[in-house]
């Protein structure tokens, strides 16, 4: 997402007020997470900066009375640790999991993608049905899955149900951006993981792809084979997962926030109602 991006991790851009990270730490807490660790990188120190104490700040805030803004901005308040840690190169999501294995230890563990807000506002309690269905079904991994256009299929990883595809399936089969007449189903992995700790030693057998990327997905790929229960959760429609991977989700994302912001919701529809009506489609 260049030149956005270029200084900035794109997980700090903006959707309406808030940006994307914060949206996804509100979701996980709202969900009873409450040891969060970033696995940031060299050029994303802003992460932690956002979620770090800002003395200057709240003491200018305080002697204006902006109680409000206060309020907004103590993470502290969040019922959450946050830790930190980075990856030294950039070798793909599954090689990421790899530098949380120390912080996970023996227990499983939730993987939530920066870069995807689930429903808008990040209402989703999509993670609590998921770790429900961990723990009943005793699963190794569980997955959140949202339907794509058929066209769509080779920017996700696509799950292949066994049998039907209800609300909670067993996944047979994974395959990474499939061209769609490739494609198994039209249901992508949606940025949400839960995992036991055998996903590492998976990890460890992935074998790096044309970019010296090592895919998470390859991974779960090998717990299907070896037999293990890896499940999907549905998304609801309300679950919507907005995606910041791109520009015209990006825009996307950001108008449907915008015009859900409860103060200035209401005068920005008026406003791009009016450059509508001025700007003729291409
Ligand atoms: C990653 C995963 C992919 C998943 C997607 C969801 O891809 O590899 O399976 O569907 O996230 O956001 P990326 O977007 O990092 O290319």
């Amino acid at each position: 997402m260049l030149p956005a991006t270029k200084s900035q991790p794109k997980e700090m851009l903006p959707v309406a007020r808030k940006p994307i990270v914060q949206y996804v730490v509100e979701e996980l807490v709202s969900n009873n997470i409450e040891q969060i660790l970033f696995v940031t990188g060299r050029s994303k120190a802003s992460i932690e900066n956002h979620f770090d104490h800002d003395p200057e700040l709240f003491h200018a805030l305080t002697q204006s009375n902006k109680q409000d803004l206060l309020k907004e901005l103590e993470f502290d308040a969040l019922k959450a640790n946050f830790f930190y840690t980075r990856q030294r190169l950039q070798r793909g999501l599954g090689d990421a999991i790899l530098c949380a294995e120390n912080f996970a230890g023996e227990k499983p563990f939730l993987v939530a993608l920066g870069d995807s807000i689930l429903g808008l506002n990040a209402v989703s309690q999509a993670v609590s049905r998921m770790a429900d269905v961990f723990e009943s079904k005793r699963a190794s991994c569980v997955i959140a899955v949202e339907e794509v256009p058929s066209e769509e299929t080779l920017h996700y990883g696509i799950v292949e149900p066994e049998g039907d595809a209800e609300d909670v399936f067993r996944i047979v089969n994974l395959v990474e951006k499939p061209a769609p007449q490739d494609a198994p189903s039209n249901l992508a992995i949606a940025g949400r993981y839960i995992f036991s700790p055998v996903v590492f030693d998976m990890i460890r057998r992935v074998q790096p792809d044309k970019r010296g990327e090592i895919q998470l997905t390859d991974a779960i790929q090998f717990m299907c084979e070896e037999g293990r229960r890896v499940l999907a959760v549905k998304l609801t429609p309300e679950e919507k997962r907005y995606d910041i991977g791109n520009f015209p989700s990006y825009f996307e994302s950001f108008v449907a926030f915008a015009l859900a912001d409860p103060l200035y919701g209401a005068d920005f529809r008026r406003a791009l109602e009016k450059l509508l009506d001025r700007t003729p489609a291409r």
